[in-house]
């Protein structure tokens, strides 16, 4: 009887943004969503779970910190999950009835303001999967029910929650649109932009703009469903200038429901306006579209880019957002790049104010959980 598992799970970026649900309980969205699986080199949430017929009661630490297992979401896809190995019969019920402990963490600072929510609930629920023996079984729809982006987290490379449309959710649930290995050229920078103030979290602020905005209703109708259906062209033909363009437009509309939101939610900062403007007008001079940003519920930028384009674009940001920190090696984390010997001239563009940026992230498009050994 295995009874401990210690699983990674990857962090994803919606290039189609998931904003508002249609059940707050079941987790069901009013709209489908799309995302890119990072790779969990370089951003991933690692979790050790075993069972054991002396604990006395289920625990969880999170990144040190005991924190309350008696959490609804957490329960309810603990529950889900025993329920599924029951029916499935896919372990001993001596390991079902033993209590858990839960032992978590991320290796990327919570500071960096990244949704740790997605990678931490696939995590913990592709890691029960496995304590359980549920090898093939379906377990995004279990994933939703922690955190509606965590069933995206579920699959690597190009990402589609379907929303579904029965009433109990059955058939709300992530599929692998493509596999990373379809476009692994898709690089990605994540620009941590210094902030310190606290934000309107996910969960109410979706609420809110379900009940207020009246935008959100002609997104929902009339955008999402073209944009799902084009995007996913765009990333069968590998056509980045495509995939870009409904990239920013998709966070821009998602940012322009949030500011029609009542009280609005204001998640950009200045930091990130002028990081949208800088980019615009880069690939502008540059003559085609090398690079693509998208924000989620917060002032940091996800820039999508090609391969070949990652030392030109890395040289640009470090030109119009300086750093005092920029040569020490803390400054741009993730796979390494090397920025010596790299001839640009930015003149042209006038630099914004100092140390606007924390630090950068440098990652690639990525696969789904997987077991450490
Ligand atoms: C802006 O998945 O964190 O990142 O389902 O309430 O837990 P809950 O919300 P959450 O919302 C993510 C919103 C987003 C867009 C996205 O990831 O699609």
């Amino acid at each position: 009887m295995q009874n401990s598992v210690t699983v990674i799970a990857p962090v994803n970026i919606a290039v189609i943004k998931y904003w508002g649900k249609r059940n707050e309980s079941l987790i069901l969205p009013i709209n489908d969503s799309l995302s890119v699986t990072l790779s969990t080199a370089d951003l991933c949430s690692k979790t050790t779970i075993s069972a054991d017929p002396s604990y006395e009661s289920n625990q969880i630490i999170l990144n040190g910190k005991e924190e309350n297992f008696e959490n609804e979401r957490i329960l309810r896809c603990f529950e889900m999950i025993k329920q599924r190995a029951l029916e499935a019969e896919s372990c001993p019920k001596e390991l079902l009835d033993c209590k858990i402990h839960v032992d978590s963490e991320n290796n990327f600072p919570t500071a960096a303001g990244l949704a740790s929510s997605a990678s931490g609930y696939a995590c913990l629920v592709y890691g029960m999967a496995q304590l359980y023996s549920l090898k093939k079984q379906e377990i995004s729809d279990i994933a939703r029910m922690g955190s509606g982006s965590a069933c995206r987290s579920i699959y690597g490379g190009f990402v589609q929650w379907q929303k579904g449309v029965e009433l109990d959710g059955n058939d709300s649930m992530a599929v692998q649109i493509a596999p990373a290995s379809h476009w692994p050229d898709l690089n990605v920078l994540i620009l941590v932009v210094n902030d310190s103030k606290k934000k309107v979290g996910s969960t109410s602020g979706m609420a809110r703009s379900v009940v207020t905005s009246e935008l959100i209703k002609y997104r929902v109708e009339k955008c999402v469903p073209q944009r799902i259906h084009s995007i996913t062209q765009a990333i069968k033909d590998r056509d980045f200038p495509k995939f870009a363009e409904l990239t920013m437009r998709d966070s821009n509309q998602f940012h322009a429901i949030c500011l029609d939101t009542f009280p609005p939610c204001v998640y950009m900062n200045d930091v990130s306006h002028a990081i949208v403007s800088y980019i615009h007008e880069f690939n502008k001079n540059e003559g085609e579209t090398k690079v693509a940003y998208t924000f989620d519920a917060g002032p940091n930028a996800c820039l999508y880019l090609p391969e070949k384009y990652v030392k030109r674009v890395l040289s640009f940001i470090n030109h119009v957002f300086p750093n005092d920190n920029q040569e020490s090696v803390e400054y741009i984390r993730g796979t390494p790049v090397e920025l010596e010997n790299e001839e640009n001239d930015f003149s042209q563009y006038i630099p914004y104010a100092k140390n606007s940026l924390k630090y950068i992230i440098h990652t690639k498009v990525g696969d789904g959980p997987s077991i450490v050994e």
